[in-house]
C-alpha cells in the first residue's frame, strides 16, 4: 500500500484540513526526508507548495508523489542571484508568498582536526547562507508587502558539545540567531520567524550518515519517550508555527525531539 493521498492526510491530521488553504508556500529541502514531510503536509492542507533543491529529478519524482498543488524548482540555496530569481517567479506565478520553510541542509561526521576548510565552509553555505538568501529574497519579493510566516528547521547538537559537527553546530547556531535577529527586526511588517528543532529523526539521510546503526538501541534507550521522531511529528511541529494558531508566536525554537537532548548523549 503507498503513501496515504492528500484528502486522507488531511483527516487524518489534528489540524484543520483547510488551515493553510489559499496560501503559497516554499519549502526548501521539500524533495526529500523531513522537508518532503512538510512539503507534503503543507500541500494536505490547502496550500500551494513549491519545493526547493539542487536535484531536478529528484523534484520531479517528489512533487508528482506530492500531487496537485506542488511543484518542484531546481536551485542551489547558496546561490543568492539564483534563489532571488526563484523566489521571484514563485511570487509572479502565485501572486503572494506565505510560508517559506528552510530544511535544505548538508551534514556528514568528521573530525574538527581533518575536516577542511572547504568542508566546514560548505555546510555553513547551505544551511546558514542558504537559510538567509532564502529569508531575504522572500521578504524583498513578497512578505514585506503582505506579511508571513518563515519556519527554520535547527537541530539541537549545538545545546552543549557534540563531537565530529563542528561544522553542523555552528551553523545550525547561525539559523538559531538568525531566527531571533529577524524576527525583531521583520515582526513590525507582519512577519513571523520561528524554528523546528528535531532530535534524531526515524527514516531520514540525517539519521543515516550521522547515527551508525550498532548505537541505534542504546540510543534511544536515553531518550525520555523511549523512541525517534518521525517526519510527520516534525511536520505537524512545523505547521504549528506556520499557522495562526502560533499567531503571537516569534523568535521562538521549537524542540521536536521526544526530550532527547535533556537527557542523552550528544550525539545527534
Ligand atoms: C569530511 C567532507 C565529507 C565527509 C564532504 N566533505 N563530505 N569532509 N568528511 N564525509 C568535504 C569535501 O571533501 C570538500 O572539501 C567539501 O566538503 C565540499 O564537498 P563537496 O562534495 O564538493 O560538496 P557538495 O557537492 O556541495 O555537497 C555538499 C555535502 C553533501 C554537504 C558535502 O554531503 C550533500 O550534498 N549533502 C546534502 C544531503 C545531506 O547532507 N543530508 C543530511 C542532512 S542531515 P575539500 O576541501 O576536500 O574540497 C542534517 C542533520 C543536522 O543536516 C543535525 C542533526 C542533528
Ligand atoms: P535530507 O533528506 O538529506 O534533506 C536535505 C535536503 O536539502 C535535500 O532534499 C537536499 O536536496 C537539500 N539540499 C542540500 N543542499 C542543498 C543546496 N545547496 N541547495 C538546495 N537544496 C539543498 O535530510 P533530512 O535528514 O531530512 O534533514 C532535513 C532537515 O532536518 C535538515 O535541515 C537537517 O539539518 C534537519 N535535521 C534532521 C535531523 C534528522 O534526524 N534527520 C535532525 C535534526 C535536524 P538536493 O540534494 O536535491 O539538493
Amino acid at each position: 500500500m503507498g503513501p496515504p493521498d492528500a484528502e486522507t492526510r488531511a483527516r487524518m491530521s489534528a489540524f484543520r484540513a483547510d488551515l493553510f488553504a489559499g496560501k503559497v508556500a516554499v519549502v526548501t529541502g521539500g524533495g526529500s526526508g523531513i522537508g518532503k514531510g512538510i512539503a507534503s503536509a503543507l500541500g494536505a492542507h490547502g496550500a500551494t507548495v513549491v519545493i526547493i533543491g539542487r536535484n531536478a529529478e529528484r523534484l520531479e519524482a517528489a512533487s508528482h508523489e506530492l500531487g496537485a498543488g506542488c511543484r518542484g524548482m531546481a536551485c542551489d540555496v547558496r546561490d543568492a542571484e539564483a534563489v532571488t530569481a526563484t523566489i521571484e517567479r514563485v511570487v509572479a506565478d502565485s501572486g503572494r508568498l506565505d510560508v517559506l520553510v528552510n530544511a535544505a541542509a548538508g551534514n556528514f561526521l568528521a573530525p574538527a582536526a581533518t575536516l577542511s576548510s572547504k568542508g566546514f565552509r560548505t555546510v555553513l553555505e547551505i544551511d546558514a547562507v542558504g537559510t538567509y538568501n532564502t529569508s531575504r529574497a522572500a521578504f524583498l519579493a513578497a512578505m514585506r508587502d503582505h506579511g508571513g510566516a518563515i519556519v527554520n528547521i535547527s537541530a539541537t547538537l549545538h545545546y552543549g558539545g557534540t563531537p565530529l559537527q563542528v561544522h553542523a553546530a555552528a551553523a545550525k547556531a547561525a539559523i538559531d540567531a538568525m531566527t531571533r535577529t529577524l524576527a525583531v527586526e521583520w515582526g513590525p511588517a507582519g512577519i513571523r520567524v520561528n524554528a523546528v528543532a528535531p532530535g534524531p529523526i526515524e527514516g531520514t539521510e540525517g539519521l543515516a550518515r550521522l547515527l551508525p546503526s550498532s548505537l541505534r538501541e542504546s540510543l534511544q534507550r536515553t531518550i525520555p519517550l523511549r523512541r525517534f521522531g518521525r517526519v510527520d511529528e516534525v511536520a505537524d511541529a512545523t505547521l504549528f508555527l506556520a499557522s495562526d494558531a502560533a499567531s503571537l508566536i516569534t523568535g521562538a525554537i521549537l524542540v521536536a525531539d521526544g526530550g532527547a537532548w535533556l537527557s542523552g548523549p550528544a550525539l545527534l
